[in-house]
């Protein structure tokens, strides 16, 4: 009966096609017809289109596993005193008896030279800019505005990852700016752990005189000025640990697997995360860093990023902290930009909102308005 009627669609698709063609429109007839089969069309095709969104409802929402284990019982490989293994290596250099079971087998492909901090006593400032490959007018819009930040105790490393197409064009940005540190594993979301563990990994290794790293998304805007201050404020030169941004408490897992965060079952059973802070900007000390590098090897690979880190966090005894700065505030966005410590841009109307009047401007020049406008506001 489906079939039938779908022929007979068709048919009178191809028959009003052909009416059309030869222009016969104005026969009321064959016009009635024709208007019959299309509304038919169109109720067909909502139907399909309920049916479908009902399915996909079905699926995203009420997805549920029986093998969910409660966050109550958290566990996560390896199970080892990790503040007593850490402690032995500190003072004598020694490797737990651990299989490794979290590797990082890849190659810097460029390599940053190593950091060059003031000891003068104020706080030394690493900056890493988690970057996607292709993002190079981003990376170009933080360097000539508040990643510029030359005179000033701080650095500046941008995290990449690979991709074959655009290396050559990469290559010779790293040759220009030598502000890169980019190794071997393939660009993608799920690899984003690998990029966060290669920040901290060359921060330790090449960087390890910075009191205190700050992460960060290149579609950000951090206002370093304020950030700063925030730092003065915390009173602790790299004194002990340090792990602070925007707290989640309670965050889920998403298991639908047309989320960008999608987590199976197998990668983590559990039906919460422990509380962690939420990925665009962090702050850490040196010392929380240390420890991260010595856990990471024994703690099972997660690709989303924050999550991990709030897993290897816990699994190490860091308690996480809250700031309020490191949320943007929807109604300040965009409105006074020396107010938060830092602030989004995803594309070129993102900052039509910062001035009506900077409609036709290219995303660089919107962020050296941005750059300027926090500097009109603190004066
Ligand atoms: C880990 O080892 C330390 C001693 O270094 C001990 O105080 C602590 O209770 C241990 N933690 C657990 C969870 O066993
Ligand atoms: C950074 O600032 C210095 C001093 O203001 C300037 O000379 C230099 O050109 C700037 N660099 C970039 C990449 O804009
Ligand atoms: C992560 O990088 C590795 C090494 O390049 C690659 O084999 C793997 O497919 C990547 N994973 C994803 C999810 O893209």
């Amino acid at each position: 009966m489906r079939r039938s009627f779908l022929k007979k669609n068709l048919l009178f698709w191809g028959q009003g096609r052909g009416i059309r063609r030869k222009n016969s429109n104005r026969n009321p007839v064959y016009f009635e017809i024709r208007m019959n089969a299309i509304r038919k069309r169109q109720r067909l095709s909502v139907l399909i289109v309920l049916v479908c969104c009902l399915i996909l409802i079905n699926i995203v929402f009420l997805y549920k596993d029986n093998n969910v284990i409660p966050y109550s019982e958290f566990t996560y490989p390896v199970k080892m005193n990790f503040s007593e293994n850490y402690k032995v290596f500190k003072t004598e250099g020694r490797q737990p008896a651990f299989n490794i079971i979290n590797p990082h087998p890849f190659k810097y492909i460029h390599l940053r030279k190593k950091c060059k901090f003031k000891e003068n006593g104020t706080p030394s400032l690493l900056i890493l800019v988690k970057s996607t490959v292709n993002n190079f007018h981003l990376r170009d819009a933080a360097r000539t505005t508040w990643g510029n930040s030359t005179g000033e105790n701080i650095e500046i490393a941008f995290l990449l990852a690979h991709r074959e197409a655009e290396q050559p064009e990469v290559d010779k940005e790293a040759a220009l700016y030598g502000d890169i540190v980019q190794e071997s594993f393939l660009d993608s979301y799920m690899n984003n752990t690998y990029k966060t563990i290669m920040g901290f990994n060359w921060a330790v290794q090449f960087c390890g005189q910075a009191s205190h790293i700050v992460f960060v998304d290149d579609d950000h805007y951090l206002n370093i000025q304020n950030l700063l201050t925030f730092i003065e404020t915390l009173n602790a030169l790299n004194k002990g640990d340090l792990m602070i941004g925007n707290l989640l408490k309670h965050s889920i897992p998403y298991r639908s697997r047309f989320s960008r965060w999608s987590v199976s079952l197998q990668q983590y059973p559990f039906d919460r995360y422990p509380p962690y802070l939420a990925g665009a900007v962090y702050l850490v000390s040196r010392d929380t860093a240390n420890k991260m590098v010595f856990a990471f090897p024994y703690v099972k690979y997660l690709g989303i990023d924050d999550a991990y880190l709030g897993i290897v966090a816990r699994k190490v005894g860091i308690e996480l902290q809250h700031e309020e700065t490191f949320i943007i505030p929807p109604f300040l966005l965009y409105t006074d930009p020396s107010q938060v410590v830092y602030g989004e841009f995803k594309d070129v109307t993102d900052f039509e909102i910062v001035n009506r009047v900077l409609h036709r401007f290219a995303e660089v020049k919107m962020c050296i308005f941005t750059w300027k406008c926090q500097f009109s506001f603190l004066l």
